[in-house]
């Protein structure tokens, strides 16, 4: 595998939660971590694969066509099993494109609600890493939660104020992001693509 210089990194994104994720999961690295609008590429790449491997994977290939430096995407949604896995990929638009994340929430809780069944879920979390429109490694992480009846904390971003872990009877916003990091599907995906990078240097 070629190995690029990881000194300075795109995280293919606009979702400031996830690129604060990245900042403190890619510490090891030292590298310098740009979200998109930092190294100036505008252009929206849309998400039209069938999995977050695929998502992923197409978005770490298309973006690094823009920049010279090597770019890591992330796709990543809550699958609700009382929901058959929804909203899954779709978790970014679940209600609609103009939604926030308390309008995704609000719908989540009232679909589970007529669900009226078991509240169990996983996030997952697809990341690839691409250089100059060659795909280098991949990986997945997974942890897994019960959604609750109410929104509760107020840090993370996304579905993190219903996603109780059940260890510690708490929601991911009600956790530190030292906290989170600890058990999410991030930093999972993340550990094993530093492993592997490490691996393959
Ligand atoms: P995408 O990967 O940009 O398509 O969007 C992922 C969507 O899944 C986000 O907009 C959030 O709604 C949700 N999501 C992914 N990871 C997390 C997380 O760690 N906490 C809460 N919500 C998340």
């Amino acid at each position: 595998m070629r190995i690029p210089d990881l000194t300075r990194i795109v995280i293919a994104t606009r979702n400031g939660g996830k690129l604060r994720e990245f900042r403190v999961l890619l510490a090891p690295m030292k590298s310098e971590v740009l979200s998109l609008e930092d190294a100036s590429i505008d252009t929206d790449i849309e998400e039209t694969g069938s999995s977050f491997t695929e998502n992923a994977r197409l978005k770490a290939i298309s973006y690094s066509r823009f920049t010279r430096l090597p770019v890591l995407a992330d796709d990543s949604g809550l699958e609700v099993t009382a929901l058959d896995g929804r909203p899954g990929i779709h978790s970014a638009r679940y209600a609609g494109p103009e939604a926030s994340d308390a309008d995704r929430v609000r719908k989540l809780l009232l679909e589970l609600a007529e669900a009226a069944g078991e509240r169990s879920a996983r996030f997952v979390c697809a990341l690839a890493l691409s250089w100059d429109g060659e795909l280098l490694l991949e990986s997945e992480g997974q942890c897994s939660g019960i959604i609750g009846t109410e929104p509760r904390g107020t840090g993370g971003f996304g579905y993190d104020p219903v996603f109780i872990v059940p260890e510690l009877n708490k929601t991911f916003a009600e956790l530190s992001a030292t906290e989170k990091n600890l058990y999410s599907h991030r930093s999972r995906a993340a550990a094993s693509l530093l492993r592997e990078l490490l691996n393959s240097a």
